[in-house]
């Protein structure tokens, strides 16, 4: 069975074909990021008016990729939530106009469980069960994961997700949107050592995170800097970068082995835009090799939203016998 899947919750306009048997067979993405960088973050109206003009366009080019055609398509999976309701109705209403028109299903796909299953796109893919860090810029979580459709919640942030912590404290320190790869590269050049920024929730017994009291830490450090320089000298900034960085790292760190702990597994997923970082990579990495364990993670260029994920989250429901592929009335709501 091909699916074409569509991507459209935020700021990228993902487009992919996947085959249940073969699995991921083309994907064509755009991202916002330029367009929404004048203004230091996502604007939803711009959004959606942007996923409009892409996503017709990113079709083609993902069929031609595949050298097929619409008649291959033997079903249509879409972002259903969470996301910015405007740019996620773009996705929506195509894959359901596209799919009354050829008469095929419709497959709603929640936009977490598409970045849960993206580490089983790489090589080597994860066998179930694994535990699962899911850190995007909308949330921060970990699971246990048993299977397809077969997800229990561990625990997660109370307030801010681990992507806002590097976007919001990144927005502080005057670095553009968005804050994690920016904070993160110029994290490089400082010393995370000079400044020491709290870890919260580090020692607490659960599996939960919080992240708003580090942003109000590096907002107190910036205040006193300006204060005693006048302004934010560029080698203070790095450092403080750096240190952000750390202070994050080692929390989602702790909780990830903290939870590896509780259920015995050894196997941990990374997913999300977050698992794009380099250092949170590294360290895992490191970790679950003491343990005699493995980190997986998504390919890189699939750790932030893609429509491949979409497409491939709905290949798993369909291998599973999980999707309703009856189900015509394609309603725009997420699964529980
Ligand atoms: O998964 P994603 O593309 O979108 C959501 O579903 O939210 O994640 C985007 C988040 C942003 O907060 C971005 O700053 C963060 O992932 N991010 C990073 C890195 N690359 C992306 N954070 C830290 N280091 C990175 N290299
Ligand atoms: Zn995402």
């Amino acid at each position: 069975m091909i699916i074409l899947g569509f991507e459209s919750s935020c700021d990228e306009t993902g487009v992919a074909l996947v085959s249940t048997e073969k699995g991921l067979l083309a994907h064509a993405l755009h991202t916002q990021i330029a367009m929404h960088q004048a203004y230091g973050g996502v604007v939803p109206e711009l959004a959606s008016r942007d996923h409009i003009r892409r996503v017709l366009p990113l079709t083609r080019q993902a069929l031609g990729q595949a050298g097929m055609t619409l008649d291959d398509v033997d079903a249509i999976a879409y972002t259903a939530g969470p996301g910015l309701a405007g740019a996620l109705l773009v996705g929506a209403s195509v894959a359901q106009s596209l799919a009354w028109a050829r008469g095929l299903p419709a497959i709603a796909i929640h936009h977490l469980e598409g970045h849960l299953l993206s580490p089983l796109l790489a090589d080597p893919r994860p066998d179930f069960p694994f535990v699962a860090l899911l850190v995007s810029g909308g949330h921060t979580q970990l699971m246990r994961v048993d299977g397809v459709g077969s997800y229990e919640l561990l625990g997660e942030t109370l307030d801010d997700a681990a992507g806002e912590a590097f976007d919001k404290t990144a927005k502080l320190m005057g670095l553009g949107y968005p804050g994690g790869p920016a904070l993160s590269r110029l994290a490089e050049q400082g010393d995370a050592g000079r400044y020491d920024l709290p870890r919260p929730m580090l020692h607490s017994q659960d599996l939960d995170f919080s992240f708003s009291g580090l942003k109000t830490a590096v907002l107190t450090r910036i205040k006193t800097l300006e204060k005693a320089h006048g302004s934010l000298p560029d080698g203070e900034r790095a450092h403080l970068a750096a240190a952000t960085e750390a202070a994050i790292v080692d929390v989602l760190a702790a909780k990830s082995l903290k939870a590896l702990k509780q259920t015995g597994l050894k196997r941990l997923v990374v997913a999300g835009g977050v698992g794009a970082n380099r250092h949170l990579r590294e360290r895992l990495q490191q970790a679950l090799r003491r343990l005699d364990g493995r980190a997986y993670f998504p390919p890189l260029d699939l750790c932030t939203d893609n429509g491949a994920m979409i497409a491939y989250a709905a290949a798993c429901r369909v291998n599973a016998g999980l999707a309703d592929l009856e189900d015509t009335r394609h309603a725009f709501t997420v699964r529980p």
